[in-house]
């Protein structure tokens, strides 16, 4: 019988043969997917993993701590977090187009995933042990997108930050390589890991960096941040999590437009509102919005987030607009 529960007892028991006593390391994104496949090793040799969290400020609100806090709390795994921050904010100065800040993001996180695998490697040796492993949350779309051949982890590696070096001399553990991400879920929650996990609808690796048209800077980030919380608490308050694929909100950070908030003339900037509904994001139609959640979420980001004073509504199909802006 296929069950949950089967799926995770089977895949502890897989991973307790491949590992045995070896010291394993396992990267989280912030996502379901690589956080799923840490769960499933810590269950299955728990004091023996060690994830890894690179911090580069391109999250959403509350991101880092749903890795930090949250998902430590549900599975009592050890973390070492790196607050890379200052280092993506540099390498991104200044930088507009948007496949150069992808590769930059993309090049900074092997880097900076290098350092703090380093800094594991050394932790173990101080205890004479030997990381052999690494866990890689590959799922059985991303296996048959790639012909299945070994590479598959690579396969997603230059779209997705988490894209690892490619001369590591790891061995790979890869637990959720034979399901789907609705199983994926599942399992996660079997686990007990927390809805906001869970359930998370997809975001790109890239994270906001490419949801700010223009450079990237702290301030904007912070503006951004503020932004696309209340568009998300407001879509979840609706009820509507479930009908939308993903809702990016996009700051138009070189664009400026003249408004009044308070008392007197703004000069601020406009932010998008790109709701979208999808079955696999290779085409998606933009969601028709109730109208009164839509002037809720406008009312809230104007008044909320002082230098925004403008939400507009993309209502554009895929094709021929993707789904992000960059
Ligand atoms: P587009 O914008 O191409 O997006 O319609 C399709 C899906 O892919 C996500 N996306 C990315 N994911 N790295 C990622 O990991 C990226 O560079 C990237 N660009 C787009 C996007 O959020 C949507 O789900």
């Amino acid at each position: 019988e296929w069950t949950t529960g089967n799926i995770v007892e089977e895949q502890v028991s897989a991973i307790r043969e491949q590992v045995g006593e070896a010291r394993v390391i396992c990267g989280l994104s912030g996502g379901v997917d690589s956080a799923v496949a840490a769960a499933l090793v810590q269950k299955a040799v728990g004091e023996q993993l060690t994830c890894v969290f690179i911090d580069h400020g391109l999250l959403r609100q509350g991101e880092a701590e749903q890795v930090e806090r949250d998902f430590v709390a549900a599975t009592g795994a050890r973390l070492h977090v790196a607050d890379e921050r200052d280092r993506f904010l540099s390498a991104l100065a200044g930088v507009t187009d948007p496949e150069q800040k992808r590769k930059i993001i993309g090049r900074e996180f092997i880097r900076a995933f290098e350092a703090a695998e380093a800094a594991v490697l050394q932790e173990a040796a101080a205890d004479g042990a030997r990381v052999e492993f690494l866990v890689q949350g590959t799922l059985y779309p991303d296996v048959v997108e790639s012909g299945g051949g070994e590479g598959a982890a690579n396969i997603k590696s230059h779209h997705n930050v988490g894209g690892l070096p490619e001369d590591m001399e790891f061995k790979l553990v890869e637990p959720l390589r034979s399901l789907f991400k609705d199983e994926v879920r599942a399992v996660g929650a079997e686990l007990g890991l927390p809805a906001e996990i869970v359930q998370r609808q997809p975001f790109p690796g890239p994270g906001l960096g490419i949801r700010i048209i223009g450079a990237v800077t702290a301030e904007r980030l912070e503006i951004l941040r503020r932004a696309d919380a209340i568009a998300r608490e407001e879509l979840t308050a609706a009820g509507l999590d479930g009908e939308v694929w993903q809702m990016p909100v996009v700051l138009l950070a070189d664009v400026r437009s003249v408004g009044v908030q308070g008392d007197g003339r703004t000069y601020g900037h406009p932010v998008v509102l790109r709701p979208v509904s999808s079955e696999d994001a290779m085409t998606a139609d933009w969601s028709r919005l109730p109208f009164d959640l839509l002037a809720r979420i406008s009312n809230r980001i104007t008044n909320e987030v002082e230098e925004i004073n403008r939400v507009t509504l993309d209502v554009t199909s895929k094709p021929p607009g993707t789904i992000e802006w960059e």
